[in-house]
């Protein structure tokens, strides 16, 4: 059996990661156009890497949670998937070995000139004088607004394979990515974990456990197992 999960900021919520779209419309202070676009990097390159910089170092100081946990254990009983609009590491952290990132990763810097070249940055930092071995100076390794999102197709293909889709921790609001859900096999289980009111899914016959992932994560895996080791399809 092939669980696919689809992840958003929420997951890392109880990690101490915050979301992107809290009350106040602002992302830890900023608009975010002018921190996550090509733009924001033409006009202020020095306030977008300050912010990731802190970004990072927020990161470094993170640790998976009981969902992140649960997702990766799965791995010892069923194909697993992730494909997540998150940036951070935590899944990886927490030993999944299958992670999409759709949206870059935080821990990256890439060139500016060489689409192949990409350098972890192991102490959270990346200043404007840095570049690649070519000369280009390197940026956040981030899918910013307006860019495209060129893993898109790979996780279109494998969301065509899953037999069991878990949502968790997403607005379903950015698109190309919330429309992920829509290539799902007809017959596919799908399950959604968020404590908050969420936007309508297209599909039928959704799973809803209206709780942090940290505990909605572990109880919807307890259901999955129990529906699927009888041999149920979920409808
Ligand atoms: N557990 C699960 N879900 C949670 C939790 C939690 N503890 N706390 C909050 N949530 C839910 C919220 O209810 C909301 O539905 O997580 C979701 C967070 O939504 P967004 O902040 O919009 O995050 P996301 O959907 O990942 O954003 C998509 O937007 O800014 C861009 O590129 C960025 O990847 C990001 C994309």
């Amino acid at each position: 059996m092939h669980i696919v999960v689809f992840s958003g900021a929420g997951i890392s919520a109880e990690s101490g990661i915050r979301t992107f779209r809290d009350a106040d419309g602002l992302w830890e202070g900023h608009r975010v156009e002018d921190v996550a676009s090509p733009q924001a990097w033409l006009r202020n390159k020095n306030l977008v890497l300050d912010f990731y910089n802190q970004r990072r170092l927020n990161l470094l100081q993170s640790q998976p949670n009981a969902a992140h946990l649960a997702l990766a254990e799965l791995e010892s009983e069923y194909q697993v998937s992730v494909i997540t609009q998150n940036v951070d590491d935590l899944h990886e952290r927490a030993g999944s070995t299958k992670v999409i990132h759709l949206h870059g990763e935080l821990m990256y810097a890439r060139s500016t000139g060489n689409p192949t070249f990409r350098q972890r940055l192991d102490n959270g930092l990346l200043h404007a004088d840095m570049h690649c071995p070519e000369g280009f100076p390197l940026r956040p390794d981030i899918v910013w607004f307006g860019e495209a999102v060129p893993m898109m197709d790979t996780a279109i293909s494998i969301a065509t394979k899953a037999d069991v889709f878990i949502i968790t921790g997403t607005s379903l609001e950015v698109y190309p990515a919330a429309g992920l859900v829509n290539f799902t096999p007809h017959d596919c289980g799908i399950w959604l974990v968020d404590p908050n009111r969420h936007q309508e899914l297209s599909k039928q016959g959704i799973r809803c456990i209206a709780k942090p992932a940290g505990i909605g994560i572990p109880e919807a895996i307890a259901e999955i197992k129990k529906r699927y080791s009888t041999g149920g399809r979920h409808s």
